[in-house]
C-alpha cells in the first residue's frame, strides 16, 4: 500500500516529430511515492525540488490521481509526495513527469486495471491542468519509455518505436524559463508545402533509421523546419550550441519540446563526452548558467 516511483525526464518533438515523437531519458526524473489512505481523497504531502502547487486540481500529479480514484470508484485515497529532479519550463517534460508517474502510481494501488493507453490519456489531463493544452508527446513517452510515435490523437495511438542499442543523449538546460504555452504562441499556423513535405519526409527517414539501427539515416533525418525556425530565437545562443553539437560529431541536435534546453544524439558513450564537452565549451562565460547531462535513451 506504499509505493515509490521513478518518473522521466522526456524529450518532445525530436526535430522532425513535433508533437507526435518523443522519448524518455533514464538519467534525470522525479521521484515520487504513494501510500494508500483509508480516508477518500488526494493529499499532497510534500513537493521538493521545484516550488509547485499544492492545490489538489491545479497540481499535475494529483489532479490526475484524483481523477483516476473518482472514476474507478476507489474506496480509499492517495497521499503523495514529489521530488521534482528537474525544473518546470525546461523543456523536458516536467509537469508531463508528475502527471505520467502520477498514472502510474495511482494504476498501481489501484490493482493495474488500467492499459498504458488509458495511464497516457489521464496523464494528458494533467498536461492540460498544468499547461493548458493536452499533448501526449511527452506523457506517452513517460509511460511507454524509450521512443514513441504519437500517430493519432482521435483516437489515441501510440506507436513504441525500437532504441538502437548505442544512441546516447546528451542535454544543455539554459537556465531561464520558457513556458510551453508561450513557446506555442510563436509557432507558424500554417506551414509552406514544401516545408511540410521535408518535415514528414525526416520523420519518416528518422523511424526508419531508429528500426534499421541506421546512426547515417537518423542524423541526416534529425531536421526541423516548423518549430525550431519559429522558436530557436528564444533560446540564447541555439545556433551555437547546435553547431558545436554537429561539429562534435553528434548525429543531431535540436529544442527539446518547447525549450529552452537543447538536446543532441550522438553514437556511442564516447562520441557523447566529446559532444558534451564541445557544448559545455560553447556555452561557457556567455553570462547564463546551466546545466547538463548524458543519458541513454531508455
Ligand atoms: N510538443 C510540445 C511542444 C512539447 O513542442 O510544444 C511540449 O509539451
Amino acid at each position: 500500500d506504499y509505493l515509490k516511483i521513478f518518473s522521466p525526464a522526456t524529450v518532445a518533438n525530436v526535430s522532425c516529430g513535433f508533437d507526435s515523437l518523443g522519448f524518455a531519458v533514464d538519467a534525470v526524473g522525479d521521484e515520487m511515492t504513494f501510500t494508500k489512505t483509508a480516508e477518500k481523497g488526494v493529499r499532497i504531502l510534500q513537493i521538493t525540488g521545484a516550488e509547485l502547487t499544492y492545490n489538489v486540481d491545479e497540481n499535475a500529479a494529483s489532479a490526475v490521481v484524483k481523477k483516476m480514484l473518482n472514476e474507478a470508484n476507489a474506496n480509499f485515497g492517495v497521499a503523495l509526495t514529489i521530488h521534482k529532479g528537474f525544473s518546470p519550463g525546461s523543456g523536458l517534460g516536467s509537469s508531463a513527469a508528475s502527471a505520467a508517474g502520477a498514472a502510474f502510481g495511482a494504476n498501481q494501488l489501484l490493482g493495474a486495471m488500467y492499459s498504458k493507453l488509458e495511464l497516457t490519456k489521464f496523464a494528458m489531463f494533467g498536461e492540460q491542468v498544468a499547461c493548458g493544452t493536452a499533448i501526449a508527446d511527452n506523457v506517452a513517452a513517460a509511460i511507454y519509455g524509450g521512443f514513441v510515435l504519437v500517430r493519432s490523437y482521435q483516437p489515441l495511438d501510440i506507436i513504441k518505436l525500437p532504441v538502437p542499442k548505442k544512441l546516447r543523449v546528451v542535454a544543455i538546460h539554459p537556465q531561464i524559463q520558457i513556458k510551453t504555452k508561450d513557446a506555442r504562441a510563436v509557432l507558424p499556423t500554417k506551414i509552406p508545402l514544401k516545408n511540410a513535405v521535408i518535415q514528414w519526409a525526416n520523420l519518416g527517414g528518422l523511424v526508419s533509421g531508429l528500426y534499421t539501427e541506421n546512426y547515417q539515416l537518423i542524423s541526416n533525418s534529425l531536421v526541423d523546419v516548423v518549430a525550431e525556425p519559429a522558436r530557436k530565437r528564444l533560446i540564447p545562443f541555439f545556433d551555437a550550441v547546435q553547431n558545436a553539437a554537429r561539429k562534435a560529431g553528434a548525429l543531431g541536435a535540436g529544442i527539446s519540446g518547447s525549450g529552452p534546453t537543447i538536446f543532441a544524439l550522438c553514437k556511442g558513450d564516447k562520441i557523447a563526452e566529446v559532444v558534451h564537452k564541445s557544448i559545455e565549451e560553447s556555452y561557457s562565460n556567455k553570462g547564463i548558467d546551466f546545466e547538463m547531462f548524458i543519458s541513454k535513451v531508455n
